[in-house]
């Protein structure tokens, strides 16, 4: 199955890729992961990327198109994906149309703009393996460590409030007519991003099974 995971900065993407890809046994393609390796390693890509990622733009679109291109050809995506955090702009769904890549189903993960903030001054990530926490809804087993590998937890730089609004106002602007494209091709499902994990986990179970 080729899936494409919609919603706002910090709407639960991530978290829900990571349950499809379990349930299916398929990758995840996180555009987000595979821009913040680039700028950890200090790659050309990572260097391009670094000034707007920290002010909560985008990335330009021909940048994250090639990035998506070459992942997408690789071997393990051929028996099915689930892109999460691309596409985002109208002219990055019609790259994938171009690239005659087929999507079966896109999954808007949706929570309200008020929520997103609380969420995102919450979240922990693992300095070392990138596992995503979050301090109420998603605790470590250990404070400030990594369940999987034993990392550090450290904030986003771009989870600060001001960041996160200039995501969110990115989002509504270039990402959200997103929905209405889908809609139009008989592909979107809504999945309300509720308070527990567990019940957003339940309804995406649902809407792929469906
Ligand atoms: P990216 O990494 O994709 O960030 P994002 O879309 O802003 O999404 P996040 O990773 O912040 O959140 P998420 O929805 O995955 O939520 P999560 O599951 O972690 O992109 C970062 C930047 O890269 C962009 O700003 C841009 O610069 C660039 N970029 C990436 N792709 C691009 C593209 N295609 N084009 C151009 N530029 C691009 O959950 C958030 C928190 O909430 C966690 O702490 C989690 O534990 C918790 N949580 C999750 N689900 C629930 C729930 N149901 N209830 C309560 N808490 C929950």
């Amino acid at each position: 199955m080729n899936l494409i995971l919609l919603g706002a900065p910090g709407a639960g993407k991530g978290t829900q890729a990571e349950v499809i890809c379990k349930k299916l046994n398929i990758p995840a393609v996180s555009t987000g992961n595979i821009i913040r390796e680039a700028l950890k390693s200090g790659t050309e890509m990572g260097k391009k990327a670094k000034a707007y990622m920290e002010a909560g733009e985008l990335v330009p679109d021909e940048v994250v198109i090639g990035i998506v291109k070459d992942r997408l050809a690789e071997s393990d995506c051929q028996n099915g994906f689930v892109l999460d955090g691309f596409p985002r702009t109208i002219p990055q769904a019609e790259a994938l149309d171009e690239m005659g890549v087929r999507i079966d189903k896109v999954l808007e993960i949706h929570v309200p703009d008020e929520k997103i903030v609380t969420r995102m001054s919450g979240r922990r990530v693992c300095g070392s393996c990138g596992a995503s926490y979050h301090l109420q809804y998603n605790p470590p087993k250990v404070e400030g460590k990594c369940d999987n590998c034993g990392g550090a937890l450290v904030q986003r730089t771009d989870d600060h409030p001001d960041t996160v609004k200039a995501r969110l106002k990115e989002y509504h602007e270039k990402t959200e007519p997103l929905k209405s494209y889908y809609e139009k091709q008989g592909k979107l499902v809504v999945v309300e991003g509720q308070e527990e994990v567990a019940d957003t986990t339940r309804l995406t179970l649902a809407a792929i099974e469906a």
